[in-house]
C-alpha cells in the first residue's frame, strides 16, 4: 500500500489515476478502523479499479478539544487492516498539511445540519464535516466515495453537498455493520468500560421495542419516542442526546410513521457519546434493516 502524507504525491497520483482513466474509489475515515470501515473498503475495491482510503482526525469538526483529544489513534494498526483489505493508496495528511494557519473557508450545508446530531454538536459540526469532505475530495479526485449509514445524517449532508456544488463524485451509502449482539461498530465503542457494555446496547434494543410497537399497529411518533425513552432510561446509566423519527429525506420530524422513517438516536454512556439509527416502514424495519426478534 502506497502511504501519501502529501497534498501535492496525492494530486500527482489523482492525476496518474486520470491519465489511466482508472476510476477511483474513496473512503475518509478518522481511524481507529474496524469492519465498518472495512466493509466500506471492500465495497469500494469491487467497484473501482484504484481504492484510496484517508485517515485524518480532522480537528474542525470536533467541538470540544477534550474530545479531539481522546479520539482513539491506532495507526500502524489501521495500516495493517487497511494493506490486509486490498486498499492501494492511505492519504494520511497531517492537520497542519490540510489547515493553512490563515484557512478561512467553510462548506455549510444549511437546513439538513438543523436537527438530529446538528442540534447537539452544533452547526459547526457539520460545516468542518463539509469543509474537510470538500477539501479531501480535491486531493483525491474520486469517481466514488462511500460513506456508512451508521452516520446517516452526515450521509445525507454529503449527498446534498455534491449535488449543489456540482463535485464529479457519486456517493455510495453502505449498511450499518453491527456486532454480533446488535452494537453498531463505532471507534468510540472500544472508549466504553467492560461493565457499560450492555447499556451501550439500549439504543438499538429500544429500536427493537419501537419496531414492536409499529407492529402491534402504532405509528403515532411521539408515542414510539415516548416508549423508547422509557424503555433506555430504565437503565440508570444511560443518558439520552435525543431520540427522533424523522423523513429520511429532510430529516424533519414526522408526527405519524406512514412511511419510510427514520429512527436516530445519540446517547451518553459515561463521557462516551453513540449514535444509531434505523430505517422503518409502517410495518417495522424496512428491507435491509437490522431484524428484531
Ligand atoms: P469515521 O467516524 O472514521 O467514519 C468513516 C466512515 O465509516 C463514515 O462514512 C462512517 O459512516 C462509516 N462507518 C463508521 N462506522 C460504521 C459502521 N458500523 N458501519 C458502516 N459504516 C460505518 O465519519 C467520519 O469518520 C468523518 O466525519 C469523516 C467523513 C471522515 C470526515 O472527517
Amino acid at each position: 500500500m502506497n502511504i501519501i502524507k502529501t497534498i501535492a504525491e496525492m494530486r500527482e497520483e489523482a492525476r496518474e489515476n486520470a491519465r489511466r482513466d482508472a476510476s477511483v474509489g474513496f473512503v475518509p475515515t478518522m481511524g481507529a478502523l474496524h469492519e465498518g470501515h472495512v466493509s466500506l473498503m471492500r465495497r469500494s475495491l469491487e467497484d473501482n479499479d484504484v481504492t484510496v482510503a484517508s485517515i485524518f482526525v480532522n480537528p474542525t469538526q470536533f467541538n470540544e478539544q477534550d474530545d479531539f483529544d481522546k479520539y482513539p489513534r491506532t495507526f500502524e494498526q489501521d495500516c495493517e487492516i487497511l494493506e490486509a483489505a486490498g486498499v492501494d493508496t492511505l492519504f494520511a495528511p497531517e492537520a497542519e498539511e490540510m489547515y493553512h494557519p490563515r484557512h478561512q473557508t467553510s462548506v455549510a450545508v444549511a437546513q439538513l445540519a438543523d436537527h438530529l446530531c446538528g442540534i447537539s454538536r452544533g452547526r459547526r459540526h457539520f460545516m468542518g464535516v463539509c469543509t474537510v469532505v470538500s477539501k479531501l475530495f480535491n486531493c483525491v479526485q474520486p469517481t466514488r466515495a462511500y460513506f456508512g449509514q451508521k452516520d446517516a445524517q452526515q450521509a445525507l449532508i454529503i449527498q446534498r453537498m455534491v449535488i449543489d456544488l456540482n463535485f464529479p463524485v457519486e456517493i455510495v451509502v453502505c449498511p450499518i455493520v453491527r456486532e454480533k449482539d446488535g452494537l453498531a461498530m463505532s471507534s468510540r465503542n472500544r472508549r466504553i468500560a467492560d461493565d457499560l457494555r450492555d447499556s451501550a446496547l439500549t439504543l438499538v434494543r429500544s429500536f427493537g421495542y419501537a419496531c414492536g410497537m409499529l407492529k402491534d399497529g402504532e405509528r403515532d411518533a411521539q408515542t414510539l419516542i415516548n416508549g423508547m425513552m422509557e424503555f433506555i432510561l430504565r437503565d440508570r446509566r444511560v443518558e439520552v442526546d435525543y431520540v427522533s423519527i424523522v423523513s429520511p429525506e429532510t430529516l424533519e420530524d414526522v408526527a405519524t410513521v406512514d412511511d419510510f422513517s427514520l429512527i436516530a438516536g445519540a446517547i451518553l454512556i459515561g463521557d462516551v457519546r453513540l449514535i444509531d439509527n434505523i430505517l422503518v416502514t409502517p410495518e417495522g424495519p424496512a428491507r435491509g434493516q437490522i431484524e428484531f426478534i
